[in-house]
């Protein structure tokens, strides 16, 4: 969850490394720090706090002028958020500086090793023992900073992107990885190291994608990967499709801002060349074959936070179309409860950045239960893609702000479409009927978009809350995680509490939270026929507001039954209930970002969280 740079080429290397820090900082923000090679010197310069406070440090003081260089965001696992923490850190003989993204799982034992030979830790960080170990090394193997690199990565356990300098040779950046992204950017002349491309993509969109496991060395000339044992590596170069305005704000206040009115767009491109010319479902990257797909008798959703809540809106539809079994759960708890996992179980994981690590070992778990893996993702080339059996990418593009939006709803359009192409594939539902489907899924971008044009009137309603102690969700079916899903938001940007619930347990207990003036969002399913469903919480409604509650509903247009419980309606259009999550999240997510704005909270970047989770 760390942001990471490194450049050797032809320019001012802190301009690069700066630059690309500045795009990565949603990664983490909790300190940042530089480190420049020059012919037998190292510069380094690093702050606790956001980037600013680096780059006012080093506008204070006097940088050589260098074209290799390495910088680092930091998330802080190991060791609080302290200029000390900061990275890079160096090794004892002060010739190399390392940025470190993960975690050293066997750090301990290392710094007790270190300690005997009278090297003490300056830190309190993992990184640390890193830079102290490739520094000792690096006498033994001729100066070899990627040799030096390998012998440390070969005893380190747990999760890392490792990069480093060396001032004795500072034409070379040496980066490795294991369980943590790190991609290789190539231009004239010039190479980058990133953890995310976007640290570079003005500059070249020429990327690399780097396996497990390996080492690279990026020079002026060129680039060579080898594996932890010194062979040379397979890899497989991509060219970067996003624009560098992509990654920027495009006029709007705020990165999520942004990411809300994209979402039709990335519902429309998630949904786009999915249908071949026989109008048959064609998913990215299936490498199961179809024989497998058949055989499965049980779906498992493993996922965490946001992801997690598309997971079970995702089990309403592909239960409902495959009659396979969907089990929903949270990654972080599935592989602790012993569960019942087999070659004949479909684990879908479901994760923006491919990161997550409580999802990784998840599914890691899961294979070595025999289970065949599906991602997906919307970061092309991401760990869990890349250790998957197949792979729906989503097409949401660079999501920027933490607080998860248009993820979301591509993470349920995909879930859609790998609910469909299993009907197909074991023969529940035939072509048309799965082109019905599609139909009404295409629909729902112009549907989103007819819901933003219409939220200012929630807008107004989250300035009037904005100083509510609390906040109640509830929905029934494919709502309930809506409603979930609007609690997140608003712990997440508000700082607020907010809880979601399934409207009908409210009388099992939750209603006793019920006082005057509360705040209770309702996500209203279609009334389409006057469903049970509908009528069931159109009661809860009256329910809560007999005592005292303070209705906002969220209903479909014409649904004229809500009218009389409603202090507040936000109207939205007629959907299928299975994909009406498309239309009635949009107003949860804009209803938490107003709240977050009128309490003056950094929205982009919300204390304490990051947009990647990589620890478990
Ligand atoms: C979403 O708003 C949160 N920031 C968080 O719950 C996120 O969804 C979760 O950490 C999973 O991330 P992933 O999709 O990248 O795996």
């Amino acid at each position: 969850m760390c942001g990471i740079v490194g450049y050797v080429g032809h320019r001012p290397a802190l301009d690069v490394v700066i630059a690309g820090l500045r795009r990565l900082e949603y990664r983490g923000y909790d300190s940042a720090g530089v480190a420049l090679a020059l012919p037998g010197e190292l510069w380094t310069e690093k702050r606790a706090g956001k980037l600013a406070n680096l780059e006012a440090a080093v506008a204070d003081s006097d940088p050589p002028p260098a074209t290799t260089g390495i910088g680092h965001t930091r998330w802080a696992t190991h060791g609080g958020p302290t200029d000390q923490n900061a990275h890079p850190h160096v090794s004892s003989d002060g010739a190399v500086a390392i940025i470190h993204n993960g975690i050293i799982e066997n750090f301990a034992e290392l710094r007790e090793e270190l300690a005997a030979l009278g090297i003490h830790l300056r830190s309190e960080t993992d990184t640390e023992v890193a830079a102290h170990l490739v520094g000792r090394e690096l006498p033994r193997c001729d100066g070899d900073l990627a040799e030096a690199m390998r012998r440390v990565c070969r005893r380190l356990n747990g999760a890392f992107t490792l990069v480093a300098v060396d001032s004795a040779r500072p034409d070379v950046v040496v980066g490795a990885r294991r369980n943590s992204p790190l991609v290789v950017g190539v231009g004239e002349g010039e190479a980058f190291l990133a953890s995310d491309v976007a640290a570079f993509i003005e500059f070249t969109r020429d990327a690399i994608e780097l396996g497990q496991d390996q080492v690279v060395e990026v020079r002026r000339s060129g680039v060579t990967v080898t594996d932890f044992d010194g062979q040379p590596a397979d890899v497989r170069p991509f060219t970067v499709d996003w624009d560098a305005s992509a990654a920027e704000k495009g006029g709007y206040d705020l990165f999520m801002l942004k990411e809300i009115a994209e979402q039709p767009k990335a519902v429309a491109d998630t949904l786009r060349g999915r249908i071949d010319r026989d109008g048959r479902l064609r998913l990215d990257d299936v490498r199961i074959p179809p024989s497998e797909l058949r055989e499965i008798d049980k779906i498992v959703v493993v996922a965490c936070g946001t992801a997690y809540h598309a997971g079970m809106v995702a089990k309403y539809a592909i239960e409902h179309w495959t009659r396979v079994p969907v089990e929903c759960e949270l990654a972080s708890e599935f592989r602790y409860r012993d569960p019942i996992v087999g070659p004949r179980t479909l684990v879908i994981a479901i994760s923006q950045s491919g990161e997550t690590m409580d999802t990784l070992m998840a599914m890691r778990y899961a294979r070595e239960q025999g289970a065949r893996v599906l991602a997906i993702c919307n970061t092309v080339g991401a760990t869990i893609p890349r250790e998957s059996d197949a792979v729906l990418y989503t097409y949401a593009g660079p999501e920027i702000a933490v607080a998860s939006t248009k993820a979301f709803l591509t993470q349920i359009v995909a879930a859609y479409l790998v609910g469909l192409y299993l009907a197909q594939v074991r023969g529940n539902k035939f072509g048309d009927e799965v082109r019905h489907i599609l139909d009404d899924l295409a629909e729902t971008p112009a549907k989103v978009d007819l819901v933003l044009d219409t939220v200012e009137g929630v807008r107004e309603i989250a300035r009037e809350l904005a100083d509510s102690p609390s906040v109640l969700f509830i929905g029934r079916h494919v709502g309930y995680p809506v409603a979930l899903e609007g609690a997140l938001k608003l712990k997440e940007l508000a700082y607020m509490h907010a809880e979601g619930f399934a409207a009908g347990e409210l009388k099992h207990g939750p209603i006793a939270l019920i006082e005057d003036g509360m705040p209770v969002v309702v996500v209203v399913p279609s009334p389409e026929g006057r469903s049970v469903l509908h009528d069931k919480i159109v009661s809860n409604i009256q329910e809560v507001r007999a005592r005292g509650a303070r209705t906002i509903v969220v209903a479909e247009e014409g649904d004229e039954a809500v009218i009389p419980y409603a202090d507040h309606i936000v109207w939205v259009p007629p959907c299928p209930t299975l994909l009406q999550p498309l239309v009635a999240t949009v107003p949860l997510q804009v209803f938490a970002c107003e709240m977050a704005t009128a309490k003056g909270h950094d929205v982009d970047q919300p204390r304490n969280l990051a947009k990647s989770v990589t620890v478990e």
